[in-house]
């Protein structure tokens, strides 16, 4: 038996590859420097090693609007924060669903509590899919944003963004798009319909820990929520209105923007090594879309192994029904009957080394939606990049022991 089988790659991803670790190991070491403060050559060498990560990010998201648009936060919550915060006054509506997660939830309760925001929350079908029709018809002269969960952390589903955006934006209102768990498992493209896309840095986007980020389109303006320093316009009593520093206040994470940096050019190289030889040799954009569908296709092979044995068990009820008519990211949860979800958690633990994640998975609405919260949440399988035939075979054979 291994040490660990890791089968939690919803939380985040693990392992990384190894470029990740060397290049924040060797870029921390020769440039740990606070960049853009500072005028001397390692800073400004910080600062460039910055600049080439937003202008890869834009591409990689199908941004071709300045890539000072780019905002490096600390995490997909900062990131929900400050485009909420940034956006919602009292008095405005906006439209959100049970698939959020808490990052969205919270920050949105407080706004309603808080600030007077508006909110309806919409209940998705027995798919986890969310009805269109009804989503337009809560659309109000005052929603001045929807926020949509782009797959869910719980029951893997991808929600129709493309079709989505477009209602968003026929109705002139701005659309957010939490992509926690679709960054780097499917191609997101900002110019679909995006006012603003949220992502963070240690799940599919394989940087680590601590950073994040968010891209705001043209002609959307997001108020600062939080203030400090930037290196530029000190003089000025207030924020500059500029991005991104109107945004990214205080210093900056090197090793963490250092890693997703890494993480790009891996995704070009592995996008490289699977495609067709035809792509433009300088397309970052079309190589990382490559490695992503390559990414996408083998874990879902291992989520589909799992998912189609858990089926044949009577005492075994997973999350959500599936249609051919939606798109999946490779993360499913199940509830066993007379077990709580933490003793399964427990017992692949102990016994198997296989880690997974048991509860409510920071997202309780959907839970109420497929009524698990009173057995604990459910138990959550989501397969990675890294994972090998082996551990699956592993696992599946840890789940028939427990559950027969
Ligand atoms: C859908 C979704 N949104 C937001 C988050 C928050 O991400 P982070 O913890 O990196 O801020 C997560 C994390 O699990 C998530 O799955």
């Amino acid at each position: 038996m291994k040490d660990n089988y890791y089968f939690d790659n919803a939380a985040t991803t693990w392992p990384k590859p190894e470029p990740v670790y060397e290049f924040m190991d060797s870029f921390f070491r020769s440039h740990g420097v606070n960049p853009g403060r500072s005028g001397h050559t390692l800073a400004i060498e910080a600062e460039q090693m910055i600049v080439s990560t937003r202008k890869m990010l834009a591409r990689f998201f199908g941004f071709t609007g300045d890539p000072n648009r780019v905002v490096f936060t600390q995490n997909a919550t900062d990131s929900l924060n400050m485009a909420l915060n940034g956006l919602l006054q009292s008095g405005d509506h906006v439209i959100i669903s049970k698939l959020d997660h808490n990052a969205v939830l919270r920050t949105i309760n407080h706004l309603q509590r808080d600030q007077g925001v508006n909110v309806t929350s919409l209940e998705p079908n027995e798919y986890g899919l969310l009805d269109l029709e009804i989503l337009e018809s809560c659309i109000t002269s005052k929603t001045k944003a929807v926020v949509l969960n782009h797959g869910s952390n719980v029951i893997g589903v991808v929600q129709d963004l493309k079709a989505i955006a477009a209602i968003t934006q026929k109705n002139n209102v701005n659309l957010i798009v939490d992509t926690a768990q679709t960054a780097g498992v499917l191609p997101i493209d900002m110019s679909d319909g995006i006012d603003v896309l949220t992502f963070t840095g240690h799940k599919g986007l394989f940087g680590p820990m601590g950073i994040g980020g968010l891209i705001v389109a043209d002609g959307v303006e997001l108020s600062a929520t939080r203030f400090g320093g930037t290196g530029v316009d000190s003089i000025s009593a207030f924020q500059p209105e500029t991005y991104p520093h109107r945004l990214e206040a205080g210093t900056v994470s090197i090793p963490g923007i250092a890693g997703l940096h890494a993480a790009q050019k891996w995704f070009a190289e592995l996008g490289r090594s699977v495609s067709a030889s035809s792509l433009d040799k300088r397309d970052h954009a079309a190589f990382c879309k490559a490695a992503m569908l390559h990414i996408h296709q083998t874990e879902m092979q291992h989520a589909q192994r799992v998912w189609d044995h858990l089926q044949a068990f009577d005492n075994v009820t997973l999350m959500g029904k599936r249609t051919a008519n939606a798109e999946y990211v490779a993360t499913l949860s199940f509830t066993v009957n007379e077990m709580a979800a933490m003793q399964m958690a427990e017992m692949l633990d102990g016994d198997y080394h296989i880690c997974v994640r048991a509860g409510l998975h920071c997202a309780p609405a959907i839970h109420n939606t497929f009524d698990t919260v009173d057995a604990g949440g459910a138990i959550r399988i989501s397969p990675g990049y890294f994972t090998e035939e082996k551990d699956t075979d592993h696992l599946l054979d840890a789940l028939t022991e427990i559950l027969k």
